[in-house]
């Protein structure tokens, strides 16, 4: 069974989905690993409405924290705010799906860490997030 998710997780690494980045992004953060410098960043584009029509992830690191959100801007897609709100680290293990040891479990949260400072409007780094 862990090979299965194994696979997923490289595939999510090797083709991550939504990667890049959004032009004008209603809601953006970034933020990195301090025990690695590894760096993710996530923008969202929220409609009047308050879902999420457009998300993007960028940065460098290494499977879980590349893998975890690319799988995170899936989840998020098309969510409301609320939902998004909602997602927990849970989420994030259940889809990655293999044991994790304290250290990864940094990995597998550094993309869930973005997000919720993206939905709360946290101070981002973007330039032109307004
Ligand atoms: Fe840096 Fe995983 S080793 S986020």
């Amino acid at each position: 069974m862990d090979d299965l998710y194994r696979e997923i997780i490289l595939d999510h690494y090797r083709n991550p989905r939504n990667k890049g980045t959004l032009e004008h992004p209603t809601h953006t953060f970034q933020d990195d690993n301090p025990l690695c410098g590894d760096r993710i960043r996530i923008d969202l584009k929220v409609n009047g409405a308050g879902v999420i029509e457009q998300v993007r992830f960028d940065g460098e690191g290494c499977a879980i924290s590349q893998a975890s959100a690319s799988m995170l801007t899936e989840m998020v897609l098309g969510k409301s705010l609320e939902e998004a709100k909602a997602l927990g680290k849970q989420d994030i293990l259940d889809a990655l799906g293999i044991p994790l040891g304290p250290v990864r479990i940094k990995c597998a949260l550094l993309s869930l860490k973005v997000l919720k400072g993206a939905l709360y409007g946290l101070p981002g780094v973007a330039e032109d997030d307004e």
